[in-house]
């Protein structure tokens, strides 16, 4: 049967080549995105998701992540959460439980503690100095401080045919304390189900979380839709939505994967990169971007990928 995984971002390749043997070994598609998304948590380059991810205002790591079964459509979802080393972990873990699937701060941070997730400290020398420099520029130059914010979102599709779909991010960079964005919530940054599709997304969270985009996404699939023209209704419609009520949108971007193992991709931003691996498709970065009302794409060289981490 098909398999095949999809992710935000250049920073997922790593973790999609890892990813790609557990598919191919016909492993489940929880542990293939687990896998993957771990190594983009562990990786302290990759700077807005797990160690050293971006500092809130008051450089401090408030991590969110969720993890989704579509076979059972159970969530296990934590915000805000402190000095634990793989959020997605601990999101799975809580897709166990019957009830509180969704903790946040320091409930997410004892219940982390009692099911034996490690603790460490998220924050790097290197983001506190990117900490630092960002409160002075945003004083010195009157700046909006709310950027990069590049969530890893991955749908992965196994060969029994179920889906699996996780997300993680310290979210935006001098964020409020306390402020959770769209990545764990169910529906926004993410949404799976086994028998369509799975979708995630990335990008500013107050704004995805307007047109609940991931669900919007998978019902368009249900509808019969390709994951690729449900991608783009889903993101251009939304992005016209805000435009025309609230007069501009944040940046949006979403990957999404059918239960066949289609994949569509869709931004409204200029240069937005994915990875994607099926059984048919070694693993690719592609970059894409908005244009006269669509979402192109073309592969990335592999100067690109040796010189970008986002
Ligand atoms: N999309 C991630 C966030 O807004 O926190």
């Amino acid at each position: 049967m098909a398999w095949g995984i999809i992710a935000t971002w250049r920073m997922a390749l790593e973790g999609i080549i890892k990813a790609k043997e557990i598919l191919e070994n016909g492993q489940s598609s929880l542990d293939a995105v687990e896998t993957a998304v771990n190594m983009v948590e562990d990786c302290p380059e990759y700077r807005s998701v797990g160690y050293g991810g971006l500092p809130n205002e008051n450089c401090q790591v408030e991590l969110d992540a969720a993890f989704m079964d579509g076979d059972t459509l159970s969530i296990g979802a934590v915000g805000g959460l402190r000095d634990f080393k793989n959020p997605v972990s601990i999101a799975r873990k809580l897709m166990q439980e019957k009830f509180n699937i969704f903790l946040v701060g320091s409930g997410a941070e004892e219940y982390a503690h009692k099911t034996g997730f490690e603790r460490i400290n998220m924050l790097t020398e290197y983001s506190k100095k990117e900490w630092y420099k960002k409160r002075k520029e945003i004083y010195d130059k009157n700046l909006n401080p709310y950027d990069g914010h590049d969530t890893v979102g991955m749908v992965g599709l196994d060969k029994r045919g179920k889906i699996a779909v996780a997300t993680s991010t310290s979210g935006l960079f001098m964020k409020k304390h306390g402020r959770v964005g769209d990545s764990p919530l169910s529906g926004s940054g993410f949404y799976a189900d086994s028998k369509i599709g799975a979708a995630s997304a990335t990008g500013l969270g107050e704004d995805i979380m307007k047109g609940c985009i991931s669900y919007e996404i998978v019902s368009l699939m249900d509808k019969g839709y390709h994951p690729q023209y449900a991608a783009e209704y889903a993101v251009y419609n939304l992005n016209k939505k805000l435009i025309d009520r609230r007069g501009k949108a944040g940046d949006i971007s979403v990957v999404c994967m059918n239960n066949k193992g289609e994949w569509g991709v869709a931004t409204n931003i200029n240069k937005f990169s994915f990875v994607v691996a099926t059984d048919s498709q070694k693993p690719t970065v592609y970059i894409a971007s908005f244009s006269n009302g669509k979402t192109t794409y073309k592969e990335a060289s592999r100067e690109w990928i040796n010189t970008h981490t986002e």
